[in-house]
Formats: structure tokens, sequence, C-alpha cells
């Protein structure tokens, strides 16, 4: 029988990366394999917001920080901007320098590294400058798990489909209430007075749900039934379920 003790979890390796999902903010909530990667790596690599005056993700995994070197990056968020691939370019020819004199290094992502993530940009650069055989992933818990887990509801019965977007794209969202059952929208933060109309004009008010800064202590604010709920600024960290209906199973 497999225990504990003798669960063999990926140690860091010479000369690899690794983009290590670690949750929602609560260092109770990384994987054991993450805080392994991060306790015992070369350098962590961590993202901060422009505005932020800390690194969220740095935070999370404080516990498990030593001798490891730590940077912090400022990331590029412009659309589809030449200067902002540039700088993804040098940020991974950074990286694979790092790698390349043997260094083990990690960037640490809140949720999942591969949603919705800058860790994503990274991997792509990265794929053109080092064998994809140093490269690894190592998923995380995202926000939408975060979100339906503070409200002990399920997200998918049967054949309901999920869909998972940005909220920021308010004529994709119209278009996803007609196509699902569940829709979960990333970024609802920005856009809360345009969503909150969206759902009075399709009386879904009572259907929706909010978690921002989930799992983040103090700074977490619940919201069961947005058509109860007294509109108010919001963290960027908000993520917004919306319960459309039920997909009863097909027969045969
Ligand atoms: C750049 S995306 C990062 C997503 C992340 N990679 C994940 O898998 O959860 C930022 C968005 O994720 C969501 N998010 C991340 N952490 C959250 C948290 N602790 N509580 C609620 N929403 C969160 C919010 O919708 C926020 O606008």
């Amino acid at each position: 029988m497999t225990t504990m003790a003798t669960l063999k979890t990926m140690a860091p390796e010479a000369g690899h990366f690794y983009a290590v999902g670690i949750g929602p903010g609560s260092p109770d909530l990384l994987t054991l394999r993450a805080a392994r990667l991060v306790e015992q790596c070369d350098a962590v690599i961590s993202p901060q917001a422009k505005n932020s005056a800390k690194s969220l993700a740095l935070e999370a995994v404080r516990p498990f920080l030593d001798q490891q070197e730590i940077i912090v990056n400022n990331y590029p968020m412009e659309r589809n901007d030449q200067k902002t691939r540039d700088r993804w370019q040098r940020l991974a020819a950074n990286v694979a320098k790092r790698c390349a004199t043997g260094q083990s290094v990690v960037q640490v992502t809140l949720g999942d590294p591969l949603i919705f993530a800058t860790s994503s940009y990274l991997l792509q650069g990265l794929a053109e400058l080092m064998p994809v055989d140093k490269l690894h992933v190592v998923p995380g818990i995202s926000a939408f798990q975060t979100t339906a887990s503070r409200f002990t509801e399920a997200l998918t019965l049967q054949e309901d489909r999920l869909t998972l977007m940005s909220a920021t794209d308010l004529q994709a969202v119209e278009q996803a209430l007609d196509q699902c059952e569940t829709l979960v929208l990333y970024k609802a933060g920005g856009c809360i007075e345009q969503l909150m109309e969206l759902l009075r004009q399709r009386n879904l008010l009572s259907s929706a749900k909010l978690v921002s800064c989930g799992e983040q202590g103090d700074h977490e604010l619940l919201v069961d039934d947005l058509s109860t709920w007294q509109i108010e600024p919001l963290n960027y960290m908000t993520t917004m379920i919306i319960k459309i209906g039920n997909r009863a199973w097909q027969e045969g």
C-alpha cells in the first residue's frame, strides 16, 4: 500500500523549467508536488500586477521559501502588441539562459498555469528555446473550482455543458448564456455593472453567484445570490458562476 511517507513527488531537475499552479492563494491549497518544487528549486519567478504592491502568488508560497533566488516580474498585458511579444521573448530568453547554466526554475501562478495565465506565454516562448522535455506544467486549483467550492453546489450534472470564459467580452457572454447550462466568468470584477444589467434582462440574477479573492483570508467576499446583493466595486480577483439550467440525460 502507498502511504504519504513513501509517496513519490516530482523533485526539480537541473536545467528544467516548471510552470507551477498554486491554487487560489491559500498555502494549504497547494499540491504536494507544487510545494516540493517551490521548496527545492534554485529560482522562483513570481508575476506581479503593475499596480500591485506585492505578488499574491509569492505570498502564497512564502512558507516554502528559504534559500531560493526570488525574481518578481511585472508582465506585459497589452493585447497583440509587438512590444508585448518582444518582451515575452526577452523574458523567455532570460529563463532559458538560467536553465542553460543548470538552474532549476519555477514560475508560480495563481490557480492553474494553463487557464488565463501568464505562464502560458512564457511556455510558448520557452518551447522555441529549450527541449520540450525540460518544460513541465504542474496543475493548480483554478478559480472556477475555488468559486464553486465556496457554495457546495454542483457545477455540472449528467450532460450539462460547462463554459469557462472571460467576462470582458459582453457580447460573447450573452451568446454563451444560450449555449451552456453553467457559465463561469473570469475577470468579472471590472465589468460587474454591465454583467448585472445583462443578468437582470435575462432574469438570471438569482441564478448567479460570485467570489472575490476566494480563499484569501479576510479579503474574501462571497455573494450567493446576486438578486439580493447591493452592487459595490469589486477586486479584479472576482469570478462569477451562472447556473442557467440543467440538461437531462439523453436516452439511447
Ligand atoms: C489572470 S486570471 C488567472 C486565472 C488563474 N490562472 C486560475 O486558473 O484561476 C485572473 C482571474 O482569475 C480569477 N481568480 C483568480 N484567483 C481568484 C480567487 N482567489 N478568487 C476568485 N477569483 C479568482 C478571477 O476571475 C481573476 O480575474
